[in-house]
């Protein structure tokens, strides 16, 4: 099967042209202008721009949680994620206390296998490592999946403490692994939320007044911390304010590993919007919203790549049903908000439209980043000679008013309801395949393959 893409304007993440492409089977096999092969399929791509697919290397479908689990299934998700113009996301298996690391790989496998729209690769969340396991940690690595995350928060369910991060780190990074931190002192935490539910205060916004951004500062400076006794790099993932963001600035300037991802939720929206009653449980997510000032510096920080990556910790919860379960006690909303179709064209917007970043940082960011990072490049996160065509034919002129109406997430909100954008998302390919068609579906659910990862290549 051969496709031509003609006349499109080609940004990459340090390149910006324009040029045809013939796309053979799954791979880019020549880039040029004018080309004139015969193929099967012509798509034009006039006055359009042709991006590399977009990596979202941060969601949980069907993920329990909270007495529930997540509202977007792997099939779901994945058809979303591909109207997002997103063509590989980096999903997070969970080893629950008791189970063996590759026990909770097998569990995301039965998950995600034969449902996928578009390729995926598993991180592991990893709640218990003893000496004994790091034999089997290694396997999983050879498996593919060569980032785990490990949490500071959620004690009693996820957390681990600093010992079982030490050892991760140090076992991860003999291998040129990576440990994803969800830092926040969860300790603390517990005991500011103890205190308010005993004042009353039981509504959506105080998820946000009882986690400080110290306590996610002071998390990621102990995750640093560590990694460095441990010799090894940690990526902080949904970073969400300047006091964390520091920290991390701080570490780089010394010389050190440390890496971070935002995501668009931490740019756009922010404590205001959780206002005074329960519609604010839409947007209960760990860390929480902050204070608009805090945009300013994660932009800088993006500009300024002290901030790598965005993500969208795509975890939804639909109101109904699920975030209800919250509605007279805060701490019962399960924690999430959905994201995976909107962040190539919220970031496009508020990055590029908005002059915040260039066309290059917005695909390195929504996209060759994490390639990097996430041991995929140069099979994905670039369109190149050889690379996988994972390829987005993106209309960056041509507006849309996000909300649940028209999304394809399966959630009965839009966490932007309402917001006009410039940037649409018209043609998507995954592995050559047309799977968005001018924002209609046309792909297959289960043609997605897993991703078989290699390691870190950001250092
Ligand atoms: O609120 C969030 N972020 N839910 C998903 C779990 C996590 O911490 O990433
Ligand atoms: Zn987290
Ligand atoms: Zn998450």
């Amino acid at each position: 099967m051969k496709t031509l893409i003609k006349n499109g304007r080609i940004i990459t993440a340090v390149d910006d042209y324009k040029a045809d492409i013939l796309i053979e089977d799954e791979r880019v096999s020549v880039i040029g202008s004018q080309l004139n092969m015969e193929a099967d399929q012509v798509l034009d791509a006039t006055d359009k721009l042709v991006i590399p697919g977009g990596i979202d290397p941060h969601t949980h479908m069907e993920l329990p949680f909270g007495g529930t689990e997540s509202s977007d299934d792997f099939r779901t998700g994945t058809i979303a994620a591909a109207h997002g113009g997103t063509t590989s996301i980096i999903d997070f298996a969970v080893q629950y206390k008791g189970q063996s690391l590759i026990e909770g790989i097998d569990n995301w496998h039965k998950k995600a296998e034969g449902k996928t729209a578009i390729d995926y690769g598993f991180h592991l969340i990893t709640t218990e490592l003893e000496d004994k396991q790091i034999e089997e940690l290694y396997t999983v690595m050879d498996e593919g999946v060569t980032s785990f995350k490990m949490f500071m928060a959620y004690p009693g369910v996820f957390l681990v403490d600093d010992a079982t991060i030490f050892r991760a780190m140090s076992a991860a990074g003999s291998r040129g692994g990576l440990i994803c931190m969800h830092a926040e002192n969860g300790i603390v935490i517990n005991e500011i939320i103890k205190r308010a539910i005993e004042k009353g205060h039981t509504a959506p916004k105080y998820h946000a007044l009882t986690r400080p951004t110290v306590a996610e500062a002071e998390g990621v400076h102990r995750a640093i911390a560590i990694a460095e006794m441990a010799e090894s790099p940690v990526y902080i993932v949904h970073l969400s304010c300047a006091d964390a963001l520091n920290q991390v600035r701080q570490a780089r300037d010394r010389g050190i590993a440390a890496f971070a991802e935002t995501c668009p939720q931490y740019l756009f929206l922010s404590i205001d919007d959780y206002g005074e009653d329960f519609n604010g449980a839409k947007y209960v997510m760990t860390p929480p919203l902050r204070e608009k000032s805090n945009q300013t510096e994660l932009w800088k920080g993006l500009k300024m790549d002290d901030l790598q990556v965005i993500s969208t910790d795509h975890c939804p919860f639909c109101m109904k049903e699920q975030k209800e379960l919250g509605r007279d006690d805060f701490t019962k909303i399960p924690n999430g908000a959905p994201g995976v179709e909107n962040r190539v064209p919220l970031i496009y917007n508020g990055g590029v439209v908005e002059s915040r970043i260039s066309l290059n940082r917005f695909v390195e960011l929504t996209s060759t980043a994490a390639a990097k990072m996430f041991g995929l490049f140069p099979k994905k996160g670039t369109v190149a000679v050889g690379s996988d065509a994972d390829i987005v034919i993106f209309d960056g002129e041509k507006e849309q008013t996000l909300s649940s109406k028209t999304h394809h997430m399966n959630c009965d909100y839009n966490a932007y309801e309402g917001r006009r954008i410039k940037g649409v998302v018209e043609t998507v390919l995954s592995r050559g395949k047309v799977v968005i068609d001018k924002g209609e579906f046309k792909g297959k659910y289960g043609d997605g393959k897993f991703l078989k990862r290699g390691t870190c290549v950001s250092i």
